[in-house]
């Protein structure tokens, strides 16, 4: 088998603290693992290994794609629910770090505050990874990134246009993502939902090393105008308050992703999306807020949630390979 763990020992906690170079051999590597897994060839790259996944927060994907790629990888899995460790509430970050990285080779951490994975990082001696904070995503970026490349052949130059609530997790971490890799970046939202100006400011000259480019851009016509993909997030995140419904549809709703927007975008482009989606009331969340407010569907319309252009279901399934990758490379 061919050598892969070329960031060993190293945290994997937001794109930032990555090079180009390294991002790149990442998805490239998740490419490989892909294939193998296809071929039903062995890739037990971290054999007789045990990792721990902290979740403070639900998942469907995250948590899956982990538990699979760590058994495909050789490795024993341990999961700690929401309410099932002592973190935070009866023990500190410090010492849970310390603990669990006496038991494990790799800890995975999904919560709220990225200062939390951070100073989970620090006190950890093995690796830790970042499955979702309030502020960064990086592993679905990485999924994102191999997708586009799947479907276009190449990332550099593609109009990666994301729509709503820019400045969580994801609106932040695509453009940091984009940034390093070279794609033209546009945040497509009103003015309060751009991401920070200081990672704005970061992500325009991680842009011009790289050849891409960062747009804030309010008005939808001109922002979707020739885009190769088209992205969204659901407009409340996990952990806010149910009191920013309303605001959030109301404010956000002119940026819904519609089949308007779909046929203003290039004749190639595609619709993403991390998911979980609001795309119709057939979820208890979906169906209480949207006969509350008024409204059948949310950040993207059922049309586009199901038509040819969506490829979230791709999306969604490299979510496993490039966390695959992730632990492979550090471990
Ligand atoms: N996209 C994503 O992180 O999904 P989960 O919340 O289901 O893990
Ligand atoms: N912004 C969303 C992403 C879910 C994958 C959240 O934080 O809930």
């Amino acid at each position: 088998m061919k050598k892969v763990n070329f960031l060993q020992g190293k945290d994997f906690l937001k794109l930032l603290d990555f090079s180009t170079e390294e991002i790149e051999k990442l998805i490239e590597l998740a490419s490989y693992l892909k294939q193998r897994k296809r071929q039903g060839k062995p890739h037990e790259y971290c054999k007789g290994k045990n990792i721990a996944l902290i979740f403070e927060k639900t998942s469907t994907r995250t948590r899956c794609s982990f538990e699979v790629a760590a058994r495909d990888l050789g490795m024993g899995v341990t999961y700690l629910d929401p309410q099932g460790s002592q973190i935070g509430k009866k023990e500190s970050i410090a010492d849970t770090a310390r603990v669990l990285a006496s038991i494990y080779d790799g800890i995975e951490y999904r919560g709220y505050g990225q200062e939390i994975v951070e100073e989970l990082a620090k006190y950890s001696k093995v690796p830790v990874w970042n499955g979702l904070t309030n502020e960064f995503h990086p592993t679905q970026i990485l999924a994102d990134m191999l997708t586009i490349k799947e479907r276009f052949g190449r990332l550099k130059g593609i109009k990666f246009v994301y729509m709503g609530d820019a400045r969580y997790n994801m609106g932040n971490s695509l453009m940091v993502g984009c940034a390093k890799l070279g794609l033209d970046f546009v945040a497509c939202a009103p003015e309060k939902y751009f991401p920070a100006t200081e990672l704005v400011e970061e992500c325009k000259k991680l842009a011009e090393a790289s050849g891409g480019s960062v747009t804030l851009e309010s008005d939808v016509k001109k922002a979707v105008e020739g885009a190769n993909v088209i992205y969204t997030d659901v407009w409340v995140s996990m952990g806010e308050p149910e009191e920013v419904w309303k605001e959030r549809i109301q404010e956000l709703s002119p940026y819904q992703v519609n089949k308007a927007v779909m046929d203003t975008a290039a004749p190639n482009a595609v619709f993403m999306h991390c998911l979980p989606a609001f795309h119709d009331l057939k979820t208890k969340i979906g169906k209480e807020m949207g006969e509350k407010f008024g409204v059948s569907e949310m950040e993207v319309t059922d049309e586009v949630f199901e038509s040819e252009k969506s490829i979230v279901f791709e999306e969604a399934e490299n979510r496993m390979h490039t966390i695959k990758a992730v632990m492979a490379a550090t471990l």
